[in-house]
């Protein structure tokens, strides 16, 4: 099955009332789309969405919470139903460094991007496997591909992300169900602002550089390269075609910091190439 002409496309998409998530939203409901629209306050993404929502499924749902998914997920289907397409867009930043970063950190983390997201497939794709097609969309970033000091935190999630998206893709393709991870660089919505961004509550005096960066990150607020209004019709069209690879890199920033990661790891790989045979079975 290939994108619907014929009729309004079905999204799922998470995490709504701010940034690319609310972005989405307004430019599928402006397209003539469904959209069901999950989010930790439907009082906000109504607030602040300007499209008719004629078209729109606001529904208050903790991605944690897996029955509260998968009764998310049957609302669509009885509302629209079916489902075209998922997109799994909620994430936040945490900037800290890795012993600063407590187990509740930790699990809160991998509790919104991996188990939600976890929680979203088991119970969407049933439907997109019976239909024989759909899209699936995981919203990564440039720090799902290359780590930096300060992010190992929002790296494990997104590095997860990318590992279980990965295996998705190579699982579901026989059934016509397409898999796109989207890697952003910084783009200019609330992602770097204290209502997003996530802090350790105690630090140590051990990492005055990454004290620097949150403050340079803050700072940067207003200024990202990425715009989120260009992102969200690009993630769109790349569904719409149905066309390109599997992994959309958003942002020159992006791009630029994803070549010198495969660049750095080819070096390590040549680099270990002659002592990596040093541990098989002598033949
Ligand atoms: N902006 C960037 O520079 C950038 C770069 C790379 C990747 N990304 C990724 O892009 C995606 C969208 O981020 P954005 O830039 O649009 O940031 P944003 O403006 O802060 O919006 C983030 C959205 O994620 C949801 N969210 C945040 N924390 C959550 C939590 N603890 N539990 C559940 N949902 C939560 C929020 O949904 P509700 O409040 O509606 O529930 C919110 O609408 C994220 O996955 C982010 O990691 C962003």
């Amino acid at each position: 099955m290939t994108f619907p002409a014929d009729r309004p496309a079905t999204w799922f998409v998470t995490g709504t009332s701010r940034g690319l998530g609310l972005e989405l939203v307004e430019q599928l409901l402006e397209r003539g789309d469904n959209v069901a629209a999950t989010t930790r306050s439907t009082e906000r993404l109504l607030q602040a969405l300007k499209a008719d929502t004629t078209r729109l499924l606001a529904l208050a749902v903790d991605l944690r919470d897996e029955e509260a998914v998968a009764q998310a997920v049957r609302k669509t289907t009885e509302r629209f139903g079916g489902i075209d397409v998922v997109v799994n867009n909620a994430g936040y930043g945490y900037l800290a460094a890795v012993e600063e970063t407590t187990d509740r950190d930790v699990r809160d983390m991998l509790d919104v991007q991996v188990v939600g997201v976890w929680n979203v497939l088991r119970a969407a794709l049933p439907i997109l496997r019976e239909q024989r097609g759909g899209h699936v969309v995981n919203v990564s970033s440039v720090l799902g591909l290359t780590s930096v000091p300060g992010w190992g935190l929002y790296c494990a999630g997104k590095y997860a992300l990318e590992g279980l998206t990965e295996a998705l893709a190579g699982e579901v393709a026989e059934f016509g169900v397409k898999v796109t991870i989207v890697e952003p660089g910084y783009f200019r919505t609330d992602f770097l602002t204290t209502d997003s961004l996530a802090l350790p509550d105690d630090t140590t005096a051990a990492y005055p550089a990454i004290r620097e960066m949150v403050e340079n990150h803050l700072a940067l607020q207003g200024n990202q390269l990425g715009d989120p209004v260009r992102g969200a019709r690009l993630m769109i069209e790349r569904v719409v075609s149905g066309e390109g690879p599997l992994r959309q890199i958003l942002g020159s920033d992006s791009h630029a910091y994803a070549t010198a990661k495969v660049q750095a790891l080819q070096a390590n790989l040549d680099a270990a190439a002659a002592t990596a045979s040093a541990s098989d079975f002598p033949a």
